[in-house]
């Protein structure tokens, strides 16, 4: 059987890389093979755009051209590395997906929403994402949990493009509601997972109904 695809979606400091580590160690225990993954990045070409685009020194970088560098990592990560792995029956859960796109340069960048979500099919071929977590965060305590980061060039800006972000996600909540899952990201790491958790016991009936 082909693997699941599960993303994680969400502003910086929402928490995400915790709940990929407990998710992958939960599912490794139920006996699922799973490779985690991340955006931008995820191959070598990917990780060298990924270069590019968080070099503090590339501040002067046109929001076009931004959008570009993500949706073409993402077209390498997708063909060399997700389809892959799903086709091997391997459970691949990526660190962002192109939904990231369309919050950061499509809200935060002020691209807009509809004009990066036309652009969807080019840089996913096609692959949707079986389940998303959207860890949904108040910018204000996000910043909070990252003050003792080293900040790089996304994260020094300001609070409103992170506002601009969150409205882009909700967005997207409406336009994928079966989809995308609405994770409140407040609370301990233990909280957050509970929420996270209840998700996946559907996720597996679902599939063994189908
Ligand atoms: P990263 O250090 O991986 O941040 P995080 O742990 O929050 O994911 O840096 C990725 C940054 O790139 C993050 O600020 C979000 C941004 N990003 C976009 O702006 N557009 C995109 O399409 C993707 C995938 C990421």
């Amino acid at each position: 059987m082909r693997g699941l695809f599960i993303t994680f979606e969400g502003i910086d400091g929402s928490g995400k890389s915790t709940q990929i580590g407990r998710l992958r160690d939960h599912l490794v225990d139920k006996g699922y093979k799973v490779v985690l993954t991340r955006e931008p990045g995820g191959t070598s070409i990917g990780e060298k755009i990924r270069k590019l685009l968080l070099d503090r020194e590339n501040s002067g970088m046109h929001p076009l051209t931004e959008l570009f560098l993500y949706l073409a990592s993402r077209v390498q990560h997708t063909s060399e590395f997700i389809i892959p792995h799903l086709e091997q029956g391997v459970t691949v859960i990526s660190d962002r997906f192109h939904d990231s796109s369309v919050a950061y340069q499509g809200g935060g960048r002020g691209i807009g929403v509809e004009a990066v979500e036309k652009l969807r099919n080019f840089a996913t071929l096609g692959l949707e994402p079986d389940i998303t977590f959207y860890l949904d965060i108040d910018p204000t305590l996000a910043r909070e949990r990252m003050v003792s980061r080293m900040f790089d060039r996304l994260e020094a800006e300001k609070l409103d493009f992170y506002q601009r972000i969150r409205n882009a996600y909700n967005k997207l909540l409406r336009i994928y509601p079966n989809r995308i899952k609405l994770i409140d990201a407040s609370g301990t790491p233990d909280d957050v997972w509970k929420r996270i958790e209840r998700h996946i016991e559907h996720l597996w009936k679902d599939r063994r109904s189908r």
